[in-house]
């Protein structure tokens, strides 16, 4: 388990990356969940922390759009829903203030 960050420094509607063990980490605060992201999209290593938070048709917000060629990954799975290849999601883990991942 591996210390990411504090929650209250990455506010609600909030993102940080975060360098862990050589690894870009993306971390997104949205509507009171944290998810973590590798950094790297898995398309051509596009940087997800700049990606835009979208929904799946009608549903809730609740994936990110790659800023450089729109392949989006659900934020809790890294599921791109078909495309080639997935983003890489880290467990999280919350203990009072502070973020851990897994690696
Ligand atoms: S690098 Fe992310 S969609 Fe191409």
């Amino acid at each position: 388990m591996i210390f990411l960050a504090k929650a209250a420094e990455i506010p609600d509607g909030a993102r940080k990356l975060i360098q862990v063990n050589g690894i870009s980490v993306a971390l997104f605060h949205h509507e009171g969940r944290f998810y973590a992201l590798n950094n790297a999209c898995p398309h051509r290593q596009g940087p997800l922390i700049r990606g835009v938070l979208e929904s799946w048709g009608e549903g809730p917000v609740c994936a990110v759009r790659c800023p450089m060629h729109g392949w989006k990954f659900d934020l809790a799975t890294g599921d791109s829903h078909g495309r080639p290849g997935n983003a890489t999601v880290y467990p999280l883990i919350r203990q009072n203030d502070e973020l851990y991942i897994e690696l």
